[in-house]
């Protein structure tokens, strides 16, 4: 499956630190690249560690089912770690810190 390439300005909540992806990788992975962790485990859409809350904006996932119920993804609950952002985001993840410098 591919998915439209663009660039995406992701902000993270309550704390405002915002990147650009291109939308070709998952949102989580494309927070990292920019030294921002979002708490994370399996990495593959089913422990849900990674749940956080979308306030605007698009995104699509690579498998069909991922780990959340129908009223979660009604009240705007997503998984970053396979969730591709198509659009301009706002999410909210208090648990969000920044990574040390890599080099
Ligand atoms: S890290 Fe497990 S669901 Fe996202």
């Amino acid at each position: 499956m591919s998915f439209a390439p663009g660039e995406f300005t992701v902000r993270i909540e309550p704390r405002g630190w915002t990147f650009v992806t291109s939308g070709a990788i998952p949102l989580l992975e494309a927070a990292r690249h920019s030294a921002i962790n979002l708490p994370s485990s399996c990495r593959n859409g089913t422990c849900r560690t990674c749940m956080c809350r979308l306030l605007s904006g698009q995104i699509r996932y690579q498998i069909e089912w991922p780990g959340l119920s129908s009223d979660e993804k009604r009240e705007g609950y997503i998984l970053p770690c396979i969730a591709y952002p198509q659009s301009d985001l706002v999410i909210e993840d208090p648990r969000a810190s920044a990574l040390p410098a890599s080099d």
